[in-house]
């Protein structure tokens, strides 16, 4: 619980109790510093309602520094819709969500929502009839669309600022690559660094996607031999929480960047990389091209998709100026990442 305390660090938290649907709706807003507080909104099965607002607490916090780090006009923010039995659909699913956008509503542009785990584009266009404060619609409708092809780009050049750094090149001729989660990303991810030359091994834990390894000509494996093989850089693109104290003991690759969120299990992870002589690109430094392409879409000119891949190309830049603050000053990246987001988050204060 101390723990937990420890964490409420943030400028609003709004729980309602949808009058449509009963489900709990939560909204976090943990800085807008920098600018309204942009966070996706996360339909998830809850078995009690801390959990649900301590996602949200935590996911926003996040947020904060994804966008500070990118150097966005934005601060960070997260919905949570806690579902407590199976996922809603139809009438039931609109009703779910007609009571997260009045939710997000009542915080009057304070937050903005977008899609996240449990949510869809289409769920969006429900959440637009009655807050204006959404991102994420369609293309169609002017707006961003699937912030996956932009979030694979921006991961591509951490991959190649991370392997300028190991190998003295950004060519990936002749280069091992482990892939780890062929999803919306890492497929992506997959298909840009196979252009390029690199030799793939991959891994997911969903068998069906062994038939895009094929069509690839990558390697398929097992997710276990996927992050211990002897590959030049392993990209986690499945879920948090691969890297912890044991598994990094076992990593052959000198090099670690991928699209997963939270990827240390804990922080103290990053220290244990630094003494193994790993460089490891920030999680959310590496991931940060599907906010970036987002908030292209808040800009005064209006969302224009080759503006949003040059900006998620300035990834190589940041993650740069990341691994050189980190070697001159003798920390790890993780630990240089946070600064600049905090220099970036008082700049906004001063
Ligand atoms: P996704 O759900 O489309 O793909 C994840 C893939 O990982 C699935 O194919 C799944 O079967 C596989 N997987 C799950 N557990 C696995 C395991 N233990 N070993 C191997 N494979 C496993 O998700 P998406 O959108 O591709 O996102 C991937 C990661 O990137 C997530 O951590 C997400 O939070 C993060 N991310 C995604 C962004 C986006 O634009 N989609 C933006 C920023 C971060």
């Amino acid at each position: 619980m101390e723990r937990y305390l420890a964490t409420l660090e943030h400028e609003e938290l709004l729980v309602r109790r949808g009058r449509r649907s009963g489900a709990y709706c939560v909204v976090a807003v943990h800085s807008t510093a920098r600018g309204p507080a942009l966070g996706g909104c996360r339909m998830w099965r809850y078995d009690d309602s801390r959990s649900a607002v301590r996602d949200a607490l935590r996911l926003s916090r996040a947020m904060t520094f994804k966008s500070a780090v990118a150097g966005l006009p934005l601060g960070g923010g997260k919905g949570v819709i806690m579902l407590r039995d199976g996922v809603p659909a139809g009438r039931g699913r609109r009703d779910v969500l007609l009571d997260f956008a009045d939710t997000v509503e009542a915080l009057a542009g304070r937050y903005v929502t977008a899609e996240d785990v449990g949510t869809s584009a289409r769920d969006m266009t429900v959440i637009a009839e009655n807050t204006a404060h959404v991102t994420g619609l369609s293309r169609r409708r002017g707006s961003s669309g699937d912030p996956s092809p932009f979030t694979a780009l921006g991961v591509e050049a951490a991959v190649l600022t991370t392997c300028e750094r190991v190998f003295g090149s950004t060519s990936l001729r002749g280069r091992s690559i482990s892939v780890l989660g062929l999803g919306n990303v890492g497929l992506r991810l997959a298909r840009l660094l196979t252009k390029r030359g690199a030799t793939l091994v991959v891994a997911d834990i969903d068998p069906a996607r062994r038939a895009d390894a094929q069509r690839l000509g990558a390697r398929w494996t097992t997710p276990e031999k996927a992050l211990t093989a002897a590959v030049d850089l392993v990209a986690p693109c499945a879920l948090g929480a691969i890297l912890d104290h044991d598994a990094v003991a076992r990593l052959q690759a000198p090099a670690v960047a991928g699209a997963a969120n939270n990827q240390l299990a804990d922080e103290s992870v990053a220290v244990t990389l630094d003494q193994r002589g790993i460089l490891w690109a920030p999680d959310f430094v590496a991931n940060a091209g599907g906010i970036i392409n987002i908030a292209v879409e808040l800009e005064p000119e209006g969302y224009d998709p080759s503006r949003a891949r040059r900006r998620v190309r300035g990834i190589a830049t940041t993650l740069g100026q990341i691994f050189d603050a980190a070697a001159g000053g003798a920390i790890t990246p993780l630990t240089a990442a946070m600064e600049l987001a905090r220099r970036r988050l008082a700049e906004r204060h001063g």
